[in-house]
């Protein structure tokens, strides 16, 4: 897969070197580049922003420079993701399904976001998604799509050592995981619940879908009402 990322502040993603998203760069699986939005500026201060139309606080990402970096890396098989707190809701099925394209372009935006026809121009050109990691807002699109990048990145087939361990987590069958334990059997007086130690692989197989559907129930209700 090849990961696009146009920010104005490309030393953010540095931290992808490192963790599993830095193992799959290495081997080729992920090809990821970084742009500085800036050298797709032409004045002296390579001015990214203006105000608004219509008035308002804060400043808007001009379409100029965006139109010009999008134009060096979209092509006819790229996904455009634009992260926005005004996008659709970014979950695990859509991670998976990001993860199955041949290239994605993240298109981060700052300030009161980017004007809006460089978004509905790239909507006419290649698919598309203006993504929401969650309902609050952070200060622009870098730590969305990083963890994005992350969620998608190890859903990469050919990644992760275990397939198992993708498939039994939280969120993969519209449940919270089960809660885990390790040696020892007996921590500060805390004892590892019995029947992980009974060997009976059915009846541990049971609990740990009676934890998944209980831990659901007591912390995200909404997951099991839109089952
Ligand atoms: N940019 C600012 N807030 C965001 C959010 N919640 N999700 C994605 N991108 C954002």
């Amino acid at each position: 897969m090849r990961i696009d990322i146009l920010t104005i502040f490309p030393e953010f993603f540095s931290v992808l070197d490192i963790s599993l998203v830095g193992k799959a760069r290495q081997s080729g699986l992920i090809e990821l580049s970084v742009h500085d939005l800036r050298d797709f500026t032409h004045d002296r201060h390579r001015t990214v922003d203006d105000t608004p139309y219509g008035g308002g606080a804060g400043m808007v990402m001009k379409p100029e420079p965006w139109g010009e970096a999008l134009d060096a890396v979209v092509d006819v098989e790229t996904t455009v993701i634009f992260p926005s707190p005004a996008g659709e809701r970014f979950t695990q099925a859509m991670a998976r399904e990001l993860a199955l394209a041949p290239h994605l372009v993240f298109g981060c935006g700052r300030y009161e976001g980017i004007d809006q026809r460089v978004i509905d121009h790239t909507r006419g050109r290649v698919t598309v998604r203006e993504v929401s990691l969650g309902d609050y807002v952070l200060n622009g699109g870098e730590v969305a799509a990083m963890a994005m990048i992350e969620a998608i990145g190890r859903l990469v087939p050919g990644m992760v050592g275990n397939p198992e361990s993708l498939t039994e987590e939280s969120h993969e069958d519209g449940l919270l995981e089960y809660p885990s334990y390790t040696k020892p059997s007996v921590w500060r007086d805390h004892e590892v619940p019995p029947v992980l130690l009974s060997g009976n692989h059915g009846k541990i197989a049971a609990w740990r879908h009676d934890q998944q559907v209980e831990r659901t129930r007591r912390v995200r209700p909404d997951l099991l009402e839109s089952k």
